[in-house]
């Protein structure tokens, strides 16, 4: 009796081993891993779209991980993003299941949420207020923060990476809920929500929690006394809630008071009426905003200070267009086909999210004669095609907007797969970044205004040496900021500042 029961175990367990084989005989090639663990530990700690990189070259346009039991590829080429992510994005636009995230944030943060019906109403609504044609209604408030960035510029050329943040932060802020300029980088909301950001970004990142594994799922039903993760996000849930339900209550008194609001939040409550709703709503428009944007700023500076050469083209383009007597302004855009393609280069050569954010396939596919089963986690490596020597050449590693130029310093037409971008640093398919025409402005209106303003070089140590910042040390998260380096931030011209006062004291007035 015990011997039938133990070879019938036998055959099942020789079973289950052939099945499984045979699965992986049918996905893509990669990496070989341990049982269980898989290869979870062969991931780096840090850097790893450079890894990443690596394996695609070794394993091919699409190599496949198991990571403690969750079926992961990674796509390291344009067409294969393109194949899976934008040609069938019917099936790849879910989002994996973000446990600690959800926790954090109720489940209402929609940027990272399953592709259900709710994503889709906030999605629709997000896009209303963020399309190509409501971007132009945010160019008077990009144009006023430029203007007090430069300021503050002029003043604290230090703290350059401060007044980014405050930039980007203070942006979001009114065009979400309709607020002044804060022109305090240690505003108390702005550190608030700015650490709500943080917290969340970095539980996105896979390996932050051991709970966000396949094989360990279970750990969601321990009870809440052994599991600290659990006990960290409820907290910070119930009080970053508060906070920014706060933040649209203040919009809903505005409302019910009938004073005008062209804010993203009043809409929102207009729609929805309801302050719950409107309030994540706005929280992941805002949250997926001011990281980024800052983050980009920071490595625009830094790659001044590398390519000397490109700030002297960019800069001779706004002496010709502009001249030394006005500030830059969105009427420019056309004639500034230098400084548009600088956009472009900066978000190529060091996308904000180089890993971008996870998709998740909804059924069983096939690609290239490899299985790809329901519920497996896509990554792009947006790193790898924005450095991918066949579409951009050998100086790929470089920053160089003249890429973008033709013979005659026009934007040449776009490079295949990026709609007209020339790179995929704003993702893909029905998840592809909602804000980008208004991060498109913003990067646009802040790089002129700085170019024009100001000569970015390096600081010399004692010796008359120039100090050249690592443009690859980051710091990680799912986003990538520059390590904090310094440099020379001075004016171009005696001009300069009396051109900023004038324009401070037309669109802010005498007092500030
Ligand atoms: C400055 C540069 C920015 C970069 C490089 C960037 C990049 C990205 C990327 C890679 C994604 C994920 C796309 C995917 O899943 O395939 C994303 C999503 C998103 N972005 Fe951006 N972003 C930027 C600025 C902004 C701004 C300014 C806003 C808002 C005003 C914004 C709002 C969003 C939202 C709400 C999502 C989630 C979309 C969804 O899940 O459906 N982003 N962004
Ligand atoms: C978000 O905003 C849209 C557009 O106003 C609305 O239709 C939707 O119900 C809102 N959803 C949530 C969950 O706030
Ligand atoms: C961003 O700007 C570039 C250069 O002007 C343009 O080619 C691209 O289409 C813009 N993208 C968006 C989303 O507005």
């Amino acid at each position: 009796m015990l011997n039938t029961v133990f070879v019938a175990l036998a055959i099942l367990f020789t079973l289950q081993v052939f099945k499984a084989l045979h699965l992986r005989s049918r996905l893509p090639p990669g990496p070989s891993g341990l049982p269980i663990l898989g290869n979870l530990l062969q991931l780096p700690t840090s850097r790893t779209w450079l890894t990443f990189d690596k394996w695609s070259k070794q394993y091919g346009p699409i190599f496949y991980l198991n990571i403690a039991g969750q079926n992961t590829i990674v796509l390291g080429t344009h067409k294969a993003a393109a194949d899976l992510l934008d040609r069938r994005a019917n099936i790849y636009s879910d989002r994996p299941d973000f446990v600690v995230l959800n926790l954090l944030t109720g489940g209402m943060h929609w940027a990272w949420t399953h592709a259900d019906d709710l994503w889709k109403r906030q999605r629709r609504g997000a896009h209303e207020a963020l399309s190509a044609q409501t971007a132009k209604e945010y160019f008077a408030y990009q144009e006023t923060e430029s203007i007090i960035m430069v300021d503050q510029l002029l003043t604290d050329p230090k703290n350059f990476l401060a007044h980014f943040q405050r930039v980007s932060t203070s942006l979001s802020l009114s065009i979400i809920y309709g607020w002044a300029p804060v022109l305090d980088s240690d505003h108390p909301t702005i550190q608030q929500i700015d650490h709500f950001n943080r917290h969340v970004l970095v539980s996105a990142v896979p390996g932050s929690f051991w709970v966000e594994f396949e094989y360990f799922k279970w750990m969601k039903y321990l009870p809440k006394w052994m599991c600290s993760w659990r006990q960290y996000a409820e907290k910070r849930y119930s009080r970053d809630s508060v906070m920014l339900e706060g933040l649209s209550a203040n919009v809903q008194k505005q409302i019910d008071a009938g004073e005008e609001t062209t804010s993203v939040a009043g809409k929102l409550l207009q729609n929805t009426g309801s302050l719950f709703e409107a309030a994540w709503n706005s929280t992941s428009i805002y949250a997926a905003g001011s990281e980024t944007t800052a983050a980009q700023l920071a490595w625009f500076i830094q790659a001044m200070i590398l390519y000397p050469e490109a700030q002297r083209l960019a800069q001779e383009e706004l002496d010709r267009v502009v001249g030394p007597y006005r500030l830059p302004n969105f009427d420019d855009h056309e004639h500034l086909p230098f400084i548009r393609a600088t956009v472009k280069e900066i978000l190529r050569w060091r996308a904000a999210a180089p890993l971008g954010v996870p998709h998740r396939l909804n059924q069983d596919d096939h690609y290239e004669g490899y299985f790809l089963p329901k519920d497996t986690i896509c990554f792009v490596n947006i790193w790898s095609l924005n450095h991918d020597s066949e579409l951009y050449g050998h100086d790929a590693e470089h920053f160089n907007p003249g890429r973008f130029l033709d013979a005659d310093g026009k934007l040449k037409s776009s490079i295949e797969d990026t709609r007209d971008e020339g790179h995929f640093s704003y993702g893909f398919g029905k998840r592809i970044c909602v804000g980008r025409h208004v991060a498109n402005n913003s990067l646009f209106i802040h790089i002129a205004y700085l170019l024009w303003a100001f000569n970015i070089v390096a600081e010399v140590d004692s010796n008359g040496k120039p100090e050249l910042p690592d443009p690859l040390q980051c710091i990680e998260g799912l986003t990538i900021r520059p390590v904090p380096f310094h440099c020379n931030i001075t004016p171009r011209s005696k001009d300069v500042a009396e051109v900023i006062t004038q324009a401070k004291v037309e669109r802010i007035g005498e007092g500030s």
